[in-house]
Parts: C-alpha cells; sequence; structure tokens
C-alpha cells in the first residue's frame, strides 16, 4: 500500500475467459493494475464488467487464464484460501449496499472485522470517520440516506486496511451529488497509496481515474468510440441507467 510499491503489480490477468454454458462472457482478458493505480472500467452492459470484476475478487473463478493478485495466483488458493486472501487484500462496494438492517452503523463496519476475527472499535470508528461519517455511528441503515449508506459500505471494505478495493457500479444508485462525495473518498484512498478498480458508467466519474480500460463483448478494446456512445446516451437517461444497471448481478 505505500507510494514505494509503485513498481509492484497488484492486479494481473493472463488471457482470462469466462464461459456460462454456450455465452462467452469474457475472452483473453490481459490486464495489468499497478499497486497504487486507479482504474476504471467501463464497457456497456453485458460487456462482461460484472463477470470480471467477480473474478478479479476471487467470488468466481476464471474457465481459463491467470489471475494474480498481489503476486499470488489465484487458481492455486482453494475456497478457504480464497476467502482469506479477500479479507487480507480485498476491499468490496457494490452498487447494491448490503448492509444488515438491524444492525447500526459501527455494527455493520464491524461484522466485516468479525469476517477477519479480529473486532476493534476503534478502528471500525476510525474507518466510519475517514468517509464523513462519525456523526451517525449509531444510526440503522434505514435512518440513513443511500449517499450515507455507501458511505458505510467503503467504511465495511477499509476496516481491515485491505490494499486493493474493488467497486462496480458503486454510484449506480446515486444522485449525482453522492456520486461526486464517493469519487472524493475514492481520490483520498488513491492518494493514501491504495489500488482502486471502479466499474462505472458514468463517462465523467470514469475520467477522475488515472485510467480507463474499456470492455466490448467480453474483450478489452483500446478505441472507446462506440462505448462512449453508450456511455453518454445512458448517462443522459438516468432511469435507462438504472434500469440497465439493476439488471447486472452485483
Ligand atoms: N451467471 C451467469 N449465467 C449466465 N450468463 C451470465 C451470467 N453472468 C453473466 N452472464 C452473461 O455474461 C455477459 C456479461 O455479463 P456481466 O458481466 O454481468 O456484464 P456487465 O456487468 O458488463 O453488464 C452477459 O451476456 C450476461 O448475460
Ligand atoms: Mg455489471
Amino acid at each position: 500500500m505505500k507510494k514505494d510499491m509503485a513498481n509492484a503489480i497488484a492486479v494481473e490477468t493472463r488471457q482470462v475467459g469466462k464461459k456460462f454454458g454456450s455465452v462467452t462472457a469474457l475472452d483473453g482478458i490481459d490486464i495489468r493494475v499497478g499497486s497504487g493505480e486507479f482504474v476504471a472500467l467501463m464497457g456497456a452492459s453485458g460487456s462482461g464488467k460484472t463477470t470480471l470484476m467477480n473474478i478479479l475478487t476471487c467470488l468466481d473463478t476464471a474457465s481459463s487464464g491467470e489471475v494474480w493478485l498481489d503476486g499470488v495466483n489465484a487458481a492455486t488458493l482453494d475456497e478457504e484460501g480464497r476467502r482469506e486472501f479477500r479479507a487480507r487484500h480485498i476491499g468490496l462496494v457494490f452498487q447494491q449496499f448490503h448492509l444488515i438492517p438491524y444492525l447500526n452503523a459501527l455494527e455493520n463496519v464491524m461484522l466485516a472485522q468479525h469476517y477477519h476475527s479480529v473486532v476493534d472499535q476503534p478502528s471500525a470508528r476510525a474507518a466510519l470517520e475517514l468517509v464523513g461519517m462519525e456523526h451517525r455511528l449509531e444510526h440503522l441503515p434505514s435512518q440513513l440516506s443511500g449517499g450515507e449508506q455507501q458511505r458505510v459500505c467503503i467504511a465495511r471494505a477499509l476496516v481491515n486496511r485491505p490494499p486493493i478495493i474493488f467497486a462496480d457500479e458503486p454510484t449506480g444508485n446515486l444522485d449525482e451529488e453522492n456520486e461526486n462525495r464517493v469519487l472524493d473518498i475514492f481520490e483520498k484512498l488513491h492518494a493514501q497509496g491504495h489500488t482502486i478498480v471502479m466499474v462505472t458508467h458514468n463517462p465523467v466519474l470514469g475520467h477522475r481515474a488515472e485510467r480507463i480500460v474499456y470492455l466490448q463483448h467480453g474483450r478489452i478494446v483500446d478505441a472507446p468510440e462506440a462505448i462512449s456512445a453508450t456511455a453518454r446516451q445512458t448517462n443522459g437517461s438516468r432511469a435507462f441507467a438504472m434500469a440497465a444497471s439493476e439488471s447486472a448481478r452485483p
């Protein structure tokens, strides 16, 4: 997580493919994300963004090719090993918040520590402070706005101090003001040395990353012409963007 690790590779895929029955969701994906880089992943709905994120976060396995995370070949990890690796190395933020409704903000963040088998209230508070939620520790999710709930989710993703943050459409359910707040937090985390990979439909948000990787029909493409046209369209129509992203699995 330190800046002097700038030459290290945080995420690397070699010819990653994924098939769901006869559907080829990913085809020969080669990406490299340096330690401390902030990368946006963009592409039309159905282009394979969530499938790729699931594989990069060890929630799913590739049908072919290799995935390396912080120098570890994901194929060498069994299910328990993947869970442990995720807990130590990876923070996840989704479009849907997945907060436990009967636990308050602090408890939701501490629950993530619980999975990591260390419960430490001061670090849970510190994570909530980092996202500007120190004044809402005892609020239940239902007593928080969407933007506030997403900030609790980011605190939850950060509490175990993972070097890499993966976010799949983290602002898909938020208004523009809260989109910007979430991006402000990601920029702050990036400045602190975190590696960030963020999927977004929104080109304005994508351009706040250092680099954009474009996916089209399960492949990486250089020329984003068709995609930015789609993204502009989706961005112009909030309702369509919401419907499109709702149909995608987290
Ligand atoms: N579990 C699954 N079973 C079958 N097909 C799937 C599954 N997950 C994704 N797909 C298909 O893979 C393609 C990529 O989907 P996805 O990764 O969700 O795209 P995106 O996140 O870019 O919208 C789509 O054609 C989708 O229908
Ligand atoms: Mg998706």
